[in-house]
């Protein structure tokens, strides 16, 4: 097999990218290692910044987003038993994010590439990348009980945290930051009708919570819990129990309750691979970097990555000028480490470390309350929620 970009991976890095490339007249062929089924059913991020929903949109696949997703104009921080509103609309110019789910973005992204015979190879397994320091780059993998090799002029690693992409890059050509948490996120799914219009980042002394949502009927919720812990010892009353806790406001909020439908744990780092091309492979999303749920960045980071790679790969093909290439990862790692500090703060912000630190606790709320009072840095705040302009 051949193809003009050999890509690794169906996420929205993967997708996106083989969508924009077609756009542009120039082919692709997607390798996937799980099923299609067990791709549109895995729940992740439900935030999408303003310039994700332009994108997707301009690609012509916003269309059951905009007639399903939620437009949500502010968020609100909530401690000390009360909330206070940051208004996106008022604070960053106008603009606005969408609560629309991963899974369901993924649908429609891999509707729109089977739509337009786009070739997207579900349980490929057992990817190797071959030659990727030369101008003929291979990817060697197993499908349908058969050994394949497609070449390609580039490949692109978007195959996620846990793929072969960035590992195929020499450990003496790669540095990589680590930062990893002490705490991770219980995320449940709940039936019941939203709690609040908005999403509420709740800073609480037995640890933090968010309240969002999924539709009219389903609710998001997430509390810091252990890493380490295991779901089967939370009961849904002792789940509600806490949410409860810490989300109570002084003038007796409380969240609506429901049956909870699904219980998942996920650890926090922050992790950022450099460079983020080797010869002819360029890594995308979370291949090359991860950020801590708090800001909402993951899958925003993963789009502006390969916004970025198309527009390079788009020139080498229109002009055969490799200049946008070699630039690829200097462009998009600015905005990755923007974008890791901004996850960074808003997780030390509204986490508690284990240990109690009283200091540490009253530092926290010293910053919340001037974030909350401080137009300058309510403003800091919702710029960087909303998301920068994709370059
Ligand atoms: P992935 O979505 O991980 O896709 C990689 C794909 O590659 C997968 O389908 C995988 O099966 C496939 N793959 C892996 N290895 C191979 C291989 N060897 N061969 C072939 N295929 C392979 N981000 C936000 O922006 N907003 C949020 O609100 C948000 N909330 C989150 C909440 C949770 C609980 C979690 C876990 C994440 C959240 N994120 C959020 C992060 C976001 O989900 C990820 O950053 C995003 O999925 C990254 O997209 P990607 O395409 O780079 O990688
Ligand atoms: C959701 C996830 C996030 O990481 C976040 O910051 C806000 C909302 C969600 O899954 O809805």
């Amino acid at each position: 097999m051949r193809t003009q970009v050999g890509i690794v991976g169906a996420g929205p890095a993967g997708l996106v990218l083989s969508h924009l490339l077609h756009l542009a007249g120039i082919e692709s062929i997607v390798l996937e290692s799980r099923s299609r089924a067990s791709v549109e059913a895995t729940l992740r991020a439900g935030v999408l910044e303003h310039g994700t929903v332009e994108l997707l949109k301009a690609i012509g696949v916003g269309e059951r987003m905009q007639r399903e997703g939620a437009v949500h104009q502010g968020i609100e921080l909530r401690f000390d038993g009360r909330g206070h509103r940051i208004d996106f609309v008022d604070l960053a110019g106008g603009k606005t994010i969408m609560l629309y789910a991963q899974h369901e973005v993924l649908k429609d992204l891999i509707a729109a590439r089977l739509a337009a015979c786009g070739a997207l190879l579900f349980e490929a397994s057992d990817a190797t990348l071959r030659d990727i320091e030369s101008e003929s780059p291979r990817i060697l993998f197993s499908h349908g009980g058969r050994s394949q090799e497609l070449a390609c002029d580039f490949v692109a690693g978007c195959d996620g945290f846990h793929g072969v992409a960035r590992p195929s890059i020499p450990d003496s050509a790669r540095r990589e930051y680590v930062r990893t948490y002490p705490f991770g996120w219980f995320g449940v799914l709940v039936e019941a009708p939203p709690s609040s219009q908005e999403l509420i980042y709740a800073h609480h002394a037995r640890g933090f919570a968010l309240v969002s949502t999924r539709s009219p009927e389903i609710q998001r919720l997430y509390f810091q819990c252990d890493p380490h812990d295991d779901v089967d010892r939370w009961s849904e009353d002792r789940i509600w129990g806490e949410f409860r806790a810490r989300l109570a406001t002084v003038d007796g909020w409380t969240p609506r309750e429901g049956a909870i439908v699904q219980k998942n744990i996920v650890a926090m780092r922050s992790f950022v691979c450099e460079p983020m091309r080797h010869g002819r492979l360029f890594l995308a999303g979370d291949a090359a970097h991860i950020v801590p749920p708090t800001g909402a960045k993951g899958l925003n980071l993963a789009v502006a990555d390969v916004w970025v790679l198309s527009r390079a790969l788009i020139e080498y093909y229109r002009s055969g000028r490799r200049d946008l290439l070699d630039r690829y990862s200097q462009t998009a790692l600015a905005r990755v480490w923007r974008a890791e500090y901004f996850s960074w703060w808003m997780t030390s912000m509204l986490h508690t470390l284990p240990g109690n630190d009283a200091f540490q606790e009253r530092l926290q709320l010293a910053e919340l309350a001037y974030v909350t009072t401080s137009r300058p840095k309510a403003v800091t705040l919702a710029e960087n929620y909303v998301g920068l302009p994709l370059a």
